[in-house]
């Protein structure tokens, strides 16, 4: 059965529509969010399903720019960090990638260097000697083409990029699809796919930082968090692989258990220095099914849960430790802990490490991952 979704645009919010809002009717709505520096519109899309939660995705990026769910007293909060203008997210101090979609290699590749098919290619790097999230120019900073759909899921948006063969010097034309789709029991799926006409790496995320207290409302540490893995890959100083895979177990990485966040953070542990806290991936137990949880995080505070599923074969944990109160988003200022980020993907600096799983994309091949948030109270 296909549900009705209705698709609004910001100057014509009919009667009709605002009737479909308050029955509880998932809508899209789409409203001016701006233009590119070369006059292309930008827009912000609104998901809305029957029970209320609220999605709002900006072409500009792919970016998720806010979350809306209950807490255990059906109190609605923004739970991500972002900003209520394009230019918060243009502003050449807005560093941390809030929400946004990031490629084409989302993590570190170490030195900007990476070979294949025996050719060596240097891409920008643009974190000390390191290329981070796809380059100076990532998927992050691109505009999107956007299409609203009624599926029988709920509302979702699709957005298409086409990165140029060559674009910060990766090869072959990229064709990127990433669907957002608002499900009825407030889980917010995003479908990546992606194509190539010539042989390339490539690694795609969301950048999301959640707060289930608010954004902008205290930190992360009390929070409880569950990470489905039995070992993660320690880094360098410059938070690269170093190749290994190390179990968790008899270390603050160990969350396989409900643990919360800041209770061994400030401990004695070298991995954790080089982090600054923890931005390590971790290896998931059971790679590849949508069916486990792969990560859980519960708020005592508000009640407010958050489940990731995910088919891909890493999660990097990222306790926002470069966040330290300069900028301002939605909610105030941004500061130490004030989040944390779960980024569904693989294994960092992948083509540098032959066995870590395959980072590879080859021509006639298509790329197809799914992860999905799913916000609860408890
Ligand atoms: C990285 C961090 C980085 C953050 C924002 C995370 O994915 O692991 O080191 O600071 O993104 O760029």
């Amino acid at each position: 059965m296909k549900l009705p979704v209705f698709v609004l645009t910001s100057a014509a919010l009919t009667l009709a529509a605002l009737s479909a809002l308050s029955a509880g009717i998932p809508t899209i709505q789409k409203q001016p969010f701006g233009k590119m520096p070369d006059g292309r519109e930008v827009f912000l899309y609104t998901l809305t399903n029957a029970s209320g939660m609220e999605v709002k995705i900006t072409n500009y990026g792919g970016t998720i720019e806010s979350i809306k769910v209950p807490d255990r007293d059906k109190n609605y909060a923004d739970v991500v960090l972002g900003f209520d203008t394009l230019e918060g997210y243009t502003q050449p101090k807005n560093t941390s990638y809030f929400g946004a979609l990031i490629g084409r290699y989302g993590n570190r590749i170490a030195k900007g260097t990476f070979q294949l098919d025996g050719k060596v290619y240097h891409i920008p790097t643009n974190d000390g000697p390191n290329t981070l999230h796809g380059g100076i120019h990532g998927f992050n900073s691109k505009l999107w083409d956007a299409k609203t759909m009624e599926t029988p899921e709920g509302p979702s948006l699709t957005l298409h990029y086409l990165s140029k063969d060559g674009e910060e010097g990766f090869p072959g034309n990229l064709n990127v699809t990433v669907r957002y789709t608002l499900d009825k029991k407030n889980g917010l799926h995003l479908d990546y796919s992606a194509t190539t006409d010539k042989d390339t790496v490539l690694n795609l995320t969301n950048h999301s930082y959640f707060n289930l207290s608010g954004a902008g409302n205290g930190t992360i540490l009390k929070d409880l968090l569950t990470l489905n893995a039995d070992n993660f890959t320690p880094v360098d100083s410059t938070l690269i692989p170093t190749g290994k895979v190390e179990s968790v177990g008899g270390t603050p990485f160990d969350f396989r258990h409900a643990t919360e966040v800041g209770s061994r953070i400030n401990e004695n542990n070298e991995q954790l220095k080089l982090g600054h806290g923890y931005d390590h991936n971790f290896v998931l137990n059971r790679k590849g099914d949508l069916t486990v949880v792969a990560a859980k995080v519960e708020d005592p505070n508000s009640g407010r849960v958050l489940e990731v599923y995910t088919d891909q074969p890493g999660v990097q944990f990222y306790t926002s430790n470069f966040l330290d109160g300069s900028v301002t988003g939605i909610g105030g200022p941004y500061n130490l802990h004030g989040a944390l980020c779960l980024e569904t993907q693989h294994y960092p600096d992948s083509p540098n490490h032959p066995n870590f799983p395959s980072t590879e994309l080859r021509p006639g091949e298509t790329f197809h991952s799914t992860t999905i948030f799913r916000f609860k109270t408890e």
